[in-house]
C-alpha cells in the first residue's frame, strides 16, 4: 500500500456530499436499479427464486458478460484472467482499489448470496461516475469465479487463484462428469493454469466487499448493515469409506462390510463433534455410494466433511475428533477410511483501519452498523490472508441461505450501495 494506510483515516467531505444525497428519490432509483439488475443476473441459471450458476460454467460466464457489459458502457477495461474472474477497470495504472463479489452459486441457492456484491460494487462505481469524481486510484470491481467449490470442490477458487493462494494441483480436481478445473477453464477461452491469474505483488491496494449477511443478526437487531470483523476458519475434506460390495439377499447380517452403514455412524460423529465445542459447526452435504444398487452392499461410500469456527484451537479440536471418530468406527465395522484434505482457510480478521472505514460509511447512511464474526466463507478471506487491507460489509438478508428462500430487502441493499460509495470514494476517489 502505498501511503501506509493512512488514506483510511481522511477527513470526510465526500461522506457528507453523498451522504446529503442518500435520502428519498435517489435510494428509490437505487433500489429499482439493482432490482433490475438483480432480476436479469438471476435470470441467467434462475428458475423462480432459485440459482444454479456453478463455477467455471457457461452460466457463470455469461453472468461475467453481463457485468462486464454494464461497466464497459461507463468506460471500463474489462478483462478476464485465467481463472475466469471478471475484473472491470476504472482509472489509470497503479495499485487498485479491489471491490466486488462471487458471481457464481450453489446447486439451487438463492439470488442474492455473492450477486449482490458485485450489482452493489457496480452501483457504488456508478454513483462515483454521476457524482464526477476524479479518481486518484484506480478501481478494479470484480467477479470472482467459482467462490462455493460446489462443481470441483475447491471453494474460494478465483480469489485463491488471484492472490496465488490455490491449493497445489487444483487445476486436476474433476467434477461429477469427469471434467477438470483445467478443461472448464479452457471451455471458457483460458489456458487451462489458474495460477496464472496471481496479481502482481502490491497491485491490490485494498479490498471491499458487500454481501449478504446469510444469516438473522441484523434482523434481529433491526439493523439493515453491519461490518465484518473477522470471517471463521473453515476445514473442507472428503472421506472415501472403502467395504465390500456383496449380494443384498445372500449376506447375513454379521458377514458384512457395509460402506455406507459405517459412513452413516461418521456423519452423526460428524454432527456430535461439532455440537461439543461452542460456535463450531460441521456439516455433511454431500455423499455418494458406489456401486449403488438397492440389492448390493456398498462398498464404497465418500461424504464430504465441512468444518467451522471462529477460533482456530476450536476448529483444530473439532477436525481431531473427527479424524479420531471415523478411525474408531470404520475398525469397528471393518472397513477402512482415508480423509483427503480439499481446504484449509484460516479464521481471517478485518483490517482495522478498513473497519472503522465501514463503521463511518455505514453511520453517514444512518446506520449504527454491529460488527459481527462470518460464519460463511468470503472471497474477502484471500486479500486479507495475502496482507491487503480488507474490509466487508453486510448486509441484512432474511430467509437464510444457500436456497431460493434467501431474500433481502432492495432498500437495505441501496443504503449499502451507498455506504460502499463512500467507501470506495474516500479509497480511490
Ligand atoms: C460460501 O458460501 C461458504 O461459506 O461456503
Ligand atoms: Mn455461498
Ligand atoms: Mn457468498
Amino acid at each position: 500500500m502505498d501511503d501506509g494506510g493512512r488514506f483510511v483515516k481522511y477527513t470526510t467531505p465526500l461522506i457528507h456530499k453523498m451522504a446529503n444525497r442518500a435520502g428519498g428519490d435517489r435510494m428509490k432509483a437505487k433500489a429499482s436499479r439493482l432490482a433490475s439488475r438483480i432480476a436479469e443476473l438471476s435470470a441467467i441459471g434462475g428458475s423462480g427464486t432459485a440459482v444454479t450458476r456453478l463455477g467455471l460454467s457457461a452460466d457463470e460466464q455469461r453472468a461475467r458478460d453481463l457485468v462486464g457489459g454494464w461497466l464497459r458502457a461507463r468506460g471500463a477495461k474489462v478483462t478476464r484472467d485465467e481463472a475466469a474472474n471478471l475484473y472491470a477497470r476504472l482509472g489509470g495504472d497503479g495499485p487498485a482499489v479491489l471491490v466486488g463479489s462471487h458471481l457464481d452459486s450453489v446447486p439451487s441457492g438463492g439470488r442474492f448470496d455473492g450477486a449482490l456484491g458485485v450489482l452493489c460494487a457496480v452501483e457504488a462505481v456508478e454513483t462515483l461516475l454521476d457524482e464526477g469524481l476524479r479518481l486518484r486510484r484506480a478501481i478494479d470491481v470484480v467477479g470472482w469465479a467459482d467462490e462455493e467449490g460446489a462443481r470441483f470442490g475447491i471453494g474460494l477458487f478465483g480469489s485463491s487463484a488471484a492472490f496465488g493462494r490455490l491449493p497445489p494441483g487444483a487445476a486436476t480436481r474433476s467434477d461429477a462428469g469427469g471434467m477438470s478445473i483445467a478443461d472448464a477453464l479452457r471451455a471458457l477461452g483460458a489456458g487451462g493454469d489458474p495460477t496464472l491469474a496471481a496479481r502482481p505483488a502490491g497491485s491490490a491496494a485494498c479490498y471491499l466487499e458487500l454481501h449478504i449477511e446469510q444469516g438473522p443478526r441484523l434482523e434481529r437487531a433491526g439493523l439493515a448493515l453491519g461490518v465484518v470483523s473477522d470471517i471463521v476458519g473453515i476445514f473442507h475434506g472428503r472421506v472415501t469409506v472403502t467395504g465390500r460390495a456383496d449380494h443384498a439377499g445372500a449376506t447375513v447380517m454379521g458377514a458384512r462390510r457395509d460402506a455406507l452403514a459405517a459412513a452413516s455412524e461418521m456423519v452423526l460423529a460428524v454432527e456430535r463433534a461439532a455440537s461439543a465445542v461452542p460456535d463450531a459447526v460441521g456439516t455433511v452435504g454431500e455423499i455418494a455410494v458406489r456401486p449403488g444398487a438397492k440389492n448390493v452392499v456398498p462398498a464404497e461410500c465418500t461424504f464430504s466433511l465441512d468444518v467451522r469456527a471462529p477460533r482456530e484451537e476450536d476448529l483444530e479440536r473439532v477436525v481431531r475428533e473427527i479424524r479420531t471418530e471415523v478411525r474408531r468406527l470404520g475398525d469397528a465395522r471393518g472397513v477402512t477410511s482415508a480423509i483427503d484434505v480439499l481446504a484449509r482457510v484460516p479464521v481471517t480478521s478485518m483490517d482495522t483501519g478498513m473497519r472503522d472505514l465501514l463503521l463511518r460509511s455505514a453511520r453517514a447512511v444512518g446506520v449504527d452498523a454491529p460488527q459481527l464474526v462470518s460464519g460463511a466463507g468470503h472471497d474477502a478471506q484471500n486479500p486479507a490472508l495475502s496482507g491487503v487491507p480488507t474490509g466487508m460489509l453486510f448486509v441484512r438478508s432474511t430467509g437464510g441461505s444457500h436456497t431460493p428462500l434467501e431474500s433481502c430487502e432492495l432498500e437495505d441493499a441501496a443504503l449499502g450501495a451507498t455506504a460502499l460509495a463512500i467507501a470506495l470514494g474516500e479509497l480511490a476517489a
